[in-house]
Parts: structure tokens; C-alpha cells; sequence
């Protein structure tokens, strides 16, 4: 984090819904309208949802389900969604966010980290292939706008 020492990162509150939906709409714009199911996992009690923050202001989230069994595999959890807004992207919070929600999923038992990304997603599927996480299917027509999805998998 040298290039932000000054980003901070929290656990959300139910205020910070207004946020998640407010980005939510632009970032995943290119795949469908997720303006109202990314805010519904934020208060559905099955998520842990990590906010990174500049002077108290959010600029990004990431967020687990808590654990479930699937594909089976025990103790694993699917890594819901992760943001950066745009004029924050490429200085590291992205990077920064992911092991923090990795160390939060290890806390709460989490062996197996899921998640599901665009195909066509260069700088997302960069991230986390960087990040250890593997191709494990791929899903075609996945998202409302009909792109294909890859499912990748990480053993944290
Ligand atoms: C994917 C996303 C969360 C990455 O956040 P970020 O803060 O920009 O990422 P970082 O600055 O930490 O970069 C981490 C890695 O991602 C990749 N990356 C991020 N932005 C990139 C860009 N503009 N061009 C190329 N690679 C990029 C690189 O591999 C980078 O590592 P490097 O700097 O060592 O090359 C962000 O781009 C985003 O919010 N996108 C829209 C929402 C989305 O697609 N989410 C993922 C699907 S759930």
C-alpha cells in the first residue's frame, strides 16, 4: 500500500448501502443493473462487506457471502462483488481490499474463496489470477447483458 498509506479500511454499516448501490450501478454497468442486488447481499445477513475509505469518504467494497458447501467443496464462500471507484482505480486499493476480505473469510472459517468474473474483464481477471485464484468453469451468457462468465477458485 506505499502508493496510499493513507486509505483506510472498515467493516460496513447499513448506511453504507446508499454507497454500495451508487457504485454498484456504475461499475458493474457494462453487465447488467446491479443496483438493487448488490445493496440486497449488503443487508441479506449472509455477507461480510469491507469498505476502503479516503478521510472517512468510501471509494470501494468487497464483499463474501458467509460460508456455504458448493461445489463441492466445504467451508467455502463466493467473493460477491469488489469495487473501486473509477478515478481510484490502478493505485493499488483493489489489490489491497482483496487480502483484506481474503484474511476476513479466514477469520470466519473460510477454506475456499469463489468468484465469478467476466471473461472480457482484463483488469478484474488480471487481479486475481495475480492474486492466486484459478479458472475453475465458465459459465456462457452468466450476466444480465449476456457476457460469459469464468469462475475462478482460491485455497486461502
Ligand atoms: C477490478 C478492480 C476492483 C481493481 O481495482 P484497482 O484498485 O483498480 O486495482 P489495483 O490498482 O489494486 O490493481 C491490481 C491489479 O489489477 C490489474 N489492474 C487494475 N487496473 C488495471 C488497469 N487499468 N489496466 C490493467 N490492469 C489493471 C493489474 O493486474 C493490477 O496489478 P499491477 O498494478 O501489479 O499491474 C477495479 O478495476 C474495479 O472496480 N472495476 C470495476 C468493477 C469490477 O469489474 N469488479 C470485478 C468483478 S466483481
Amino acid at each position: 500500500m506505499d502508493k496510499n498509506p493513507e486509505i483506510e479500511l472498515r467493516f460496513s454499516r447499513a448506511a453504507d448501502s446508499v454507497f454500495i448501490r451508487e457504485l454498484s450501478i456504475v461499475a458493474f454497468r457494462p453487465y447488467g443493473d446491479y443496483g438493487d442486488v448488490v445493496p440486497d447481499w449488503h443487508i441479506s445477513g449472509n455477507s461480510i462487506t469491507v469498505i476502503a475509505c479516503f478521510e472517512g469518504a468510501p471509494l470501494g467494497f468487497a464483499m463474501v457471502s458467509k460460508p456455504f458447501s458448493r461445489y463441492d467443496h466445504n467451508n467455502s464462500s463466493e467473493l460477491l462483488a469488489i469495487a473501486i471507484e473509477a478515478s481510484w482505480q490502478g493505485r493499488g486499493i483493489g489489490r489491497f481490499l482483496l487480502k483484506e476480505i481474503e484474511n476476513v473469510a479466514l477469520e470466519a472459517g473460510i477454506m475456499t474463496l469463489f468468484l465469478h468474473t467476466a471473461i472480457d474483464n482484463r483488469n478484474a481477471r488480471k487481479l486475481f489470477s495475480d492474486s492466486g485464484y484459478r479458472v475453475w468453469q465458465v459459465k456462457k451468457g452468466f450476466y444480465p447483458l449476456g457476457q460469459d462468465a469464468c469462475v475462478m477458485a482460491k485455497k486461502l
